[in-house]
């Protein structure tokens, strides 16, 4: 399910002390999500279980971002990262993100995947936020079957000259 809800210009500040989980099985639906999920969400438990998480997808997000969400943790990885998420009213809330597999124990299996989301740092978001502004503008000016090297481009420029790779460079932040 594409998410169509309109974005407004109201944004949602997540406490201190607030984690945000879910889980998901192996294609991304979600199994389980906490009531802090919920909450932010506004959605009900039910609207959330089987949907992908793009329910939540902000326009605002770069599609390179997720794109390299996916490419790590299918390979095993961690990834780390600040997110944008849409609410049901079209609010927004970021997040700052780490997302892993879950195996089948004792095997290298995926089965599903796991998110813990607290809140930002909103100093730090003011950087992420003109990084993902440059990042989308690359994807939208490209032939939508070259966005998404387009915008992973303009976050290895900035990343590259650092000598950092991504999670160093996204957690020395
Ligand atoms: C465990 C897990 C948690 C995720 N959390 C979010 C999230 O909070 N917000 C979000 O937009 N996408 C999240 N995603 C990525 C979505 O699956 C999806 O790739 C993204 O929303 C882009 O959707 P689209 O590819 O349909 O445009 C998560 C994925 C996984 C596996």
């Amino acid at each position: 399910m594409k998410n169509k809800i309109k974005p407004i210009n109201q944004e949602i500040i997540m406490s201190d002390n607030d984690f945000i989980v879910s889980k998901t099985d192996p294609k991304g639906r979600i199994t389980y999500c906490n009531r802090i999920f919920i909450k932010y969400s506004g959605y009900k438990e039910s609207e959330l279980l089987g949907q992908q998480h793009n329910v939540i997808r902000h326009p605002d997000m770069p599609r390179s971002i997720f794109y390299l969400l996916w490419q790590t943790i299918n390979s095993n990885s961690e990834f780390f990262g600040y997110v944008k998420n849409i609410t049901k009213s079209g609010a927004y809330y970021w997040v700052f993100a780490n997302v892993t597999p879950s195996y089948s124990v004792g095997t290298e299996k995926i089965v599903g995947f796991f998110s813990v989301r607290r809140k930002p740092d909103p100093t730090k978001l003011l950087f992420i936020e003109e990084l993902y502004k440059k990042i989308l503008a690359a994807e939208q000016n490209a032939e939508p079957q070259h966005a998404v090297s387009a915008g992973t481009k303009i976050l290895t420029n900035c990343i590259e000259p650092t000598g950092k790779d991504y999670c160093e460079f996204i957690l020395s932040l």
